[in-house]
């Protein structure tokens, strides 16, 4: 549990946050016209921080079940996916409903030392999840998802 908190994993989350939004494709027409909003600096939503507290967490994961080590701890809080605010223009659709929740289960079956699917389905399985919410709510970090799976 602490290995997740310490500074490491803060500098991990630093150097990731940020570095892939949802509107990657808008972006490119965006820059014909700039406004004045644009020069702003980016602030990542509470979700968009998650979600990448999300990737860091899934990739050390990851990391762990290819040295053949078995991951027993979760540092996030699953259920933050229910209370967090978006960025502006994001909502909970229909889509992201129906995948939520079960997401949230196959995330924390990766933890589940009782299970008869092995650990390497069950990771998999979740990060697929991941993947079957952002084909419809946000395609810009798909590339980056799938290198969570392991081959
Ligand atoms: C239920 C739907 C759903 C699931 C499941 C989901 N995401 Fe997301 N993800 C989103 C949405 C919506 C956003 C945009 C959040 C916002 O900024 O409002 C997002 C944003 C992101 C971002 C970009 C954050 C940024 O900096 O803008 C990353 C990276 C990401 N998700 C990775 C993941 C990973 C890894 C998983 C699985 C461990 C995951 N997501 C699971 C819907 C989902």
């Amino acid at each position: 549990m602490e290995s997740f908190l310490n500074n490491k994993f803060y500098v991990f989350l630093f150097v990731f946050i940020g570095f892939i939004g949802c509107k990657n494709e808008e972006e490119k027409v965006e820059e014909t016209k700039p406004e004045k909003e644009e020069l702003i600096m980016y602030q990542p939503s509470e979700m968009a921080s998650f979600m990448n507290a999300m990737y860091v967490y899934n990739l050390q994961i990851k990391a762990q079940i290819e040295k053949g080590e078995v991951p027993v701890s979760m540092p996030l809080d699953l259920m933050t996916l229910h209370s967090a605010e978006m960025t502006k223009g994001n909502k909970r659709t229909a889509a992201w409903n129906n995948v939520v929740d079960v997401f949230i289960e196959s995330q924390k079956a990766v933890l589940d030392t009782l299970s008869n699917i092995e650990l390497k389905e069950r990771y998999n399985s979740s990060i697929n999840n991941c993947l079957q919410c952002h084909k419809t709510e946000c395609t810009g970090p798909i590339p980056k998802i799938k290198k969570l799976l392991i081959k």
